[in-house]
């Protein structure tokens, strides 16, 4: 099944300059990238982004980081591409996460983890739908 997926950069790797070689190991895997913009999250928006998690003890912490720099965010489209994005990322905790992926390569630690990937259909749609438009949807 062909899906869409919300792919960000975040503020370790583009403050690294990373954001080239990211999107190389997403264009290597065979995923499209059908939108793409770069901006700065205000902390009111990161909270937005991860409300999710507002009960968690890291939330205060996570959304201070997300909001401290520039970040990629792109839509990623390609068969199953929701679990294969995730797969590609590697594990939240880089300590954990398999060779090959981008958090094994490049994340610094559990918190600045250098990407996020949507964890399942409705969360890519609503994900998608906080950063871009359909008229930003390109592909
Ligand atoms: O990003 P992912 O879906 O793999 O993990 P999550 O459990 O949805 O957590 C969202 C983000 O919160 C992570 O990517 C980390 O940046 C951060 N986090 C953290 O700082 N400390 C934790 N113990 C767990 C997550
Ligand atoms: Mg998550």
């Amino acid at each position: 099944m062909t899906q869409r997926t919300l792919s960000i950069i975040k503020p370790d790797a583009v403050q690294r300059n990373l954001q080239g070689a990211i999107l190389k190991m997403i264009q290597d895997s065979g995923m499209k990238i059908v939108a793409m913009k770069m901006l700065q999250l205000s902390k009111d928006e990161a909270r937005g982004f991860y409300a999710v998690h507002q009960d968690k003890p890291f939330f205060d912490s996570l959304t201070d980081y997300m909001s401290s720099g520039p970040i990629v965010v792109s839509i990623l489209e390609g068969e199953n591409c929701i679990e294969k994005y995730r797969d590609i990322m590697g594990a939240t905790n880089p300590q954990n996460a398999q060779e090959g992926t981008i958090r094994k390569a490049y994340a610094l630690d559990i918190e600045k983890n250098s990407v996020h990937g949507s964890d399942a259909p409705d969360t890519a749609e609503a994900e998608m739908a906080y950063f871009f438009s359909r008229m930003e949807m390109v592909g």
